[in-house]
């Protein structure tokens, strides 16, 4: 049977400042979903947050796109927004970028992943949230994960996966895109995500077709053409069986790779795995984060979940994230913490150097 996972997410309000979703608003959030499912809108949800984001976990057989699940999900970030602003929480509606909903939240403001996955006998899925950074964090674990044999195990030792996988690569800026087989074309593949602010990874697929990962690309700024708070992704990926192993998965989170974001979307810093716990960046408004909860799929119903970076393994990922944030921290204004100035293009660094721009003169020879 063939069941679509929607997760879907924004931020809309916070407490205090870009901290954490506060829990009224995630019961009204509940309730929303609570309603869809009675209706039969929807088979199952979780609600959750990573940070001051709100994501909306939802599996349904409405396929990817549905009118119906993207219109249920902008309804009720307006419904939490709305409580939001009468309780002035931080950025009430930040990403709610225009009025009138149009059949899909895509370009909207919100970001979205999705896939529609013909259930295996037994479905183990994992859902990535992360806070204070951007789309391009995942280039990096989803390439170590699907395409890395110092990674994933399975891809020298199973024959299930031997075979490797294709890479679904967009390129944000020109809105243009490519696939490309692994191992064969990994070279050109890491040509282009190593460059990781332009060209991100939309999705992962196995080489008989089946969708094996997928994340949100959705850039606000490319959107809103100007900042408006960071694109703080979501993933899903489809473990074991024929994919990598729930933990061939996690591994790749293990080391806590420099992504951009956290202090006004403008700092490069170390992404930090976490359990829900602890999902609420407070130093410097960071350092970023990143949540995994696991779930299994039975006929349409998401069970669980499983907070899987809880695992005290990663202690240790976590511990070098915090030392790494301390080293990066010493730079104070300058790169690489501060990012490069093309990454600050859309941040509020071009206004305060405007003012300095008829200050300028020739250099004399
Ligand atoms: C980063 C983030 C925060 C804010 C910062 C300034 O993604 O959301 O670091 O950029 O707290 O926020 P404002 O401009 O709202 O005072
Ligand atoms: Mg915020
Ligand atoms: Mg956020």
């Amino acid at each position: 049977m063939k069941t679509t996972i929607s997760v879907i997410k924004a931020d809309v309000g916070s407490i205090p400042g870009h901290v954490k979703v506060p829990d009224e608003l995630l019961e009204i959030a509940k309730k929303s979903m609570q309603e869809a499912k009675e209706k039969g809108t929807i088979k199952s949800y979780h609600v959750t947050n990573c940070g001051d984001d709100l994501e909306l976990i939802m599996s349904h057989d409405k396929g990817e796109d549905s009118p119906a699940i993207h219109g249920l999900a902008w309804e009720t970030f307006k419904k939490v927004a709305a409580l939001a602003k009468k309780r002035k929480y931080y950025g009430a509606g930040q990403d709610l970028l225009v009025e009138a909903f149009s059949g899909n939240v895509r370009g909207m403001g919100p970001g979205v992943a999705e896939f529609e996955i013909e259930e295996r006998p037994s479905e183990p899925i994992i859902v990535f949230m992360c806070d204070k950074t951007s789309p391009s964090a995942f280039n990096l674990p989803f390439y170590k994960i699907f395409a890395d044999p110092f990674n994933t195990a399975g891809l020298v030792i199973d024959s299930k996966i031997h075979d490797g996988f294709r890479f679904e690569v967009h390129d944000v800026k020109e809105g243009e895109r490519i696939f490309l087989n692994c191992p064969e074309e990994l070279y050109d593949l890491l040509s282009l995500i190593g460059l990781s602010s332009r060209y991100v990874i939309k999705r992962v697929f196995r080489r008989d077709g089946a969708v094996a990962a997928v994340a949100s690309t959705e850039r606000l700024s490319l959107i809103a053409g100007k900042y408006v708070g960071k694109d703080d992704p979501v993933a899903i990926a489809r473990a074991q069986s024929g994919f990598p192993a729930v933990g061939e998965i996690l591994e790749a989170f293990s080391f806590p790779q420099l992504v951009p974001g956290w202090m006004r979307g403008s700092h490069r810093g170390p992404l930090m795995p976490v359990s829900h716990e602890v999902a609420r960046p407070t130093r410097f408004d960071g350092p970023p984060r990143v949540m995994a909860l696991g779930f299994q799929v039975c006929e349409g119903e998401l069970l669980g979940p499983v907070d899987l970076f809880g695992d005290l393994s990663f202690d240790l990922a976590r511990k070098r994230a915090i030392e790494v944030s301390e080293y990066m921290r010493r730079h104070g204004p300058f790169e690489p913490h501060l990012l490069s100035p093309e990454e600050l293009e859309y941040t509020t660094l071009p206004d305060v150097i405007k003012k300095l721009k008829n200050r300028f003169e020739p250099i004399k020879k």
